[in-house]
């Protein structure tokens, strides 16, 4: 690893690794370097990767690195497998604010991944047929092998993909119902509160928590509150976030703003 990826400061909280980064450049590019080593792991092995994604502007730097290593460094995504978190319901795929828009601007059409092995919920399927979509999307990721990685946000209610506030710890892919806050934050996005949908489809609490490892990153001063209770809280359906605490394969990436009100 190179030098410019060193961590800047370790903080230890209820056995876990927090990593601070005064730089969110270097965070990200740490965060890349880790998704591509497993992508090289597997390569080497002849298998796939499967990696779990996420949406939001916390990622768009780990995308961008990556789009970086695929084209200056050669690293080849023809064997990842990918499944995001996440879709708002209903959303059409073109729609400018869909996942799918996010994935394809910010990562898919800028690397070789064959579209075969792209997975992001459908927020356009009748409600009729959802629960049984999720089932299959669940069976999809146990068929793959499971998660080598996913990758994680939080939103300010203590969200992850979008498990908001009462979602339990053995939830599964779903329809959810979305905080009034994390509609409020999609805002400008959609053009007004209004616009932003009511419901989405998520991977479960669950179903993130399997994963093989887990990181949860989060930049800027706007996270610093909710870190502190999702790391240093109480282990509630309140917070989803704290369901990570349990985990032993989690690591933590922020920058100096998001850890700020962290106890050292
Ligand atoms: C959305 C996504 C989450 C993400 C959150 C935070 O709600 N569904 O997965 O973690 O936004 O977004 P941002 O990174 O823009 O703060």
């Amino acid at each position: 690893m190179s030098e410019l990826l060193k961590t800047q400061e370790i903080i230890y909280s209820k056995g876990n690794a927090i990593k601070v980064y005064t730089d969110k450049d270097i965070a990200s590019a740490y965060v890349a370097e880790r998704i591509a080593k497993i992508i090289k792991g597997k390569q080497s092995t002849g298998e796939r990767a499967v990696i779990g994604l996420a949406t939001g502007s916390t990622p768009k730097g780990v995308y961008k690195e990556l789009v970086r290593l695929h084209k200056d460094e050669g690293l080849s995504f023809r064997n990842v497998s990918t499944f995001n978190l996440d879709e708002y319901y209903p959303i059409l795929p073109i729609d400018d604010q869909s996942y799918v828009s996010f994935m394809k601007n910010n990562l898919f059409n800028h690397i070789d991944i064959d579209s075969d092995y792209v997975h992001i919920p459908d927020g356009t399927l009748s409600i009729e047929g959802i629960q049984a979509y999720c089932d299959l999307y669940e069976q999809k990721i146990v068929d793959f092998g499971g998660l080598d990685i996913q990758l994680l946000g939080i939103g300010r209610t203590g969200h992850i993909g979008f498990n908001e506030p009462g979602a339990v710890s053995d939830s599964r892919t779903r329809l959810v119902t979305l905080n009034d806050i994390t509609r409020e934050d999609a805002k400008d996005d959609f053009g007004g509160k209004e616009k932003v949908p009511t419901q989405a489809i998520t991977m479960g609490v669950q179903t993130i928590t399997q994963a093989k490892e887990v990181i949860l990153m989060a930049l800027s001063s706007r996270k610093a509150e909710i870190i502190k209770k999702a790391l240093e809280g109480e282990v509630s359906a309140d917070i989803p976030a704290t369901f990570l605490q349990r985990l032993s394969n989690v690591e933590y990436i922020l920058d100096s703003e998001a850890a700020s009100l962290l106890s050292k």
